[in-house]
C-alpha cells in the first residue's frame, strides 16, 4: 500500500507543475488577446432632457441611453424578466418600468428595483467625446 501511495505522488509532482504552467500560459494569452473596441453611441444632443433614447448599433444588443439630471447612462434595453423593450416603458428619475410586467430597474447601476424583475440588467461605459457617446466592450 505505501508504495502504490509513493507512486501517485510521484506521478502527480509534474502534472501539477505542468498544469501550473499551462494555466499560466492561457491567462498571458488571454491578456494579450482581450482588447476594447469603442463604439458610438450616438450624438449627445440626440438624448431628450430627462428621457430616453433606443440605440441600434451594429456590433451591440439592443440598448438605451438614459439622462439621469445631465448624466448619461447605458444599459440594455431588453428586460431580464421576459422579452420586452424598456424604452416602451415609463422612465422617471433613475427609473426605467418596463412596459409589459411594470418590473422596474436603476438605469444607473442596472439593479432590478421593482418584483417580478431581479436580475440586473447589463450596464454600459459611457464616454463623452468631442458632442459625442461612446461606448467600450471588451474584445475576446
Ligand atoms: S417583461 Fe419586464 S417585467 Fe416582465
Amino acid at each position: 500500500m505505501r508504495s502504490i501511495t509513493l507512486i501517485l505522488l510521484n506521478d502527480a509532482l509534474p502534472f501539477t507543475i505542468l498544469w501550473q504552467q499551462l494555466t499560466d500560459q492561457r491567462s498571458r494569452i488571454g491578456e494579450r488577446t482581450s482588447m476594447t473596441r469603442k463604439i458610438r453611441l450616438c450624438s449627445r444632443a440626440d438624448v431628450p432632457a430627462a428621457g430616453m433614447l433606443p440605440l441600434d448599433i451594429a456590433g451591440l444588443p439592443p440598448v438605451a441611453a438614459f439622462d439621469v439630471g445631465g448624466e448619461i447612462y447605458v444599459t440594455s434595453n431588453v428586460c431580464t424578466h421576459n422579452v420586452a423593450l424598456l424604452s416602451d416603458g415609463f422612465f422617471e428619475g433613475d427609473t426605467i418600468e418596463c412596459p409589459l410586467h411594470g418590473g422596474c430597474f436603476n438605469v444607473r447601476t442596472g439593479e432590478a428595483t421593482q418584483f417580478p424583475c431581479e436580475v440586473p440588467l447589463q450596464t454600459y461605459p459611457v464616454i463623452v467625446e468631442g458632442g459625442d457617446l461612446y461606448t467600450e466592450i471588451k474584445d475576446h
